[in-house]
């Protein structure tokens, strides 16, 4: 894994956006893996800036809501066009989000799966870390090999995203998330993480075992998991000096 420490949300944002219109300038036609909450939303900002070209690009998100209706504002598809989609060219017919109300979810979640390997597979990932480790909605104790498929969101979830809607008892139960297994096919992930209290599932992820209880923490049998977070989010990490001082020395050609 690759761990890069940066002083503020702002400066590691920059990071990540960089690397992904590196992506979309390189590949044009690039498949991208979308995350919401609130870690991204500079980030898609940043991208909006940019003025790159979406045209090409195709999108999947980790994600969905059960039960609520893509125009409710706090579905995950409202997240997506109010941050991003409606700022960019990109075709709507190229954007893929989880169905919150399909009839037949087990069918709509094979359905997304077999979409993601027609578009050729996801080429860059983007992830956020929830308190207990949580990537996508996969909950802590999920199968590492699991795929798109409904989750109940643990309590603590559901309190962690009550500010969106306004109370706890206004989160839905469950969810559609992209799998662990899932995640783990793109050729490459990008996690963000801000502030202190992300800071234990992050050591947690990168410097624990591999394990459920910490979903994350499979990153580390990714080939190419990058980590861009801030200096609280990497305050209990044992070895945050040599994570400086491997970014510090990178080759010219590998620098970010
Ligand atoms: P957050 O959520 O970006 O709103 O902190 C991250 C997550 O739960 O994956």
């Amino acid at each position: 894994m690759e761990i890069i420490i940066q002083p503020t949300p702002e400066a590691a944002t920059a990071i990540a956006a960089r690397l992904i219109a590196g992506l979309i300038r390189e590949k044009p036609a690039a498949v991208l893996g979308l995350a919401t909450g609130s870690t991204p939303e500079r980030l898609y900002a940043q991208l909006v800036d940019l003025k790159l070209d979406w045209t090409k690009i195709t999108t999947f998100n980790l994600d969905e809501y059960v039960g609520i209706s893509p125009q409710h504002p706090q579905s995950y598809h409202s997240f997506m066009w109010e941050k991003l989609f409606r700022h960019v060219n990109v075709a709507i017919k190229n954007v893929n989000i989880p169905d919150g109300l399909a009839k037949n979810v087990p069918a709509s979640c094979e359905a997304y799966e077999r979409k993601i390997a027609a578009a050729g597979g996801i080429d860059l990932q983007l992830l956020g870390i929830g308190t207990n480790g949580h990537i996508g909605f996969n909950e802590q104790t999920s199968s590492l090999a699991s795929r798109t498929r409904i989750k109940t969101l643990t309590p603590q979830t559901r309190k962690d995203n009550a500010r969106f809607f306004g109370s706890e008892e206004a989160v839905p139960h469950h969810v559609i998330t992209m799998g662990i297994g899932s995640i783990m096919e793109a050729r490459q992930c990008l996690l963000l993480a801000f502030g202190k209290k992300k800071a234990r599932a992050v050591a947690e992820a990168v410097e624990g075992p591999v394990t459920a209880m910490n979903p994350a923490s499979v990153l580390q049998l990714h080939k190419k998991a990058t980590l861009i977070i801030d200096e609280e989010a990497a305050s209990e990490l044992k070895l945050p000096d040599y994570y400086r001082w491997v970014y510090d020395n990178k080759p010219e050609w590998q620098k970010l």
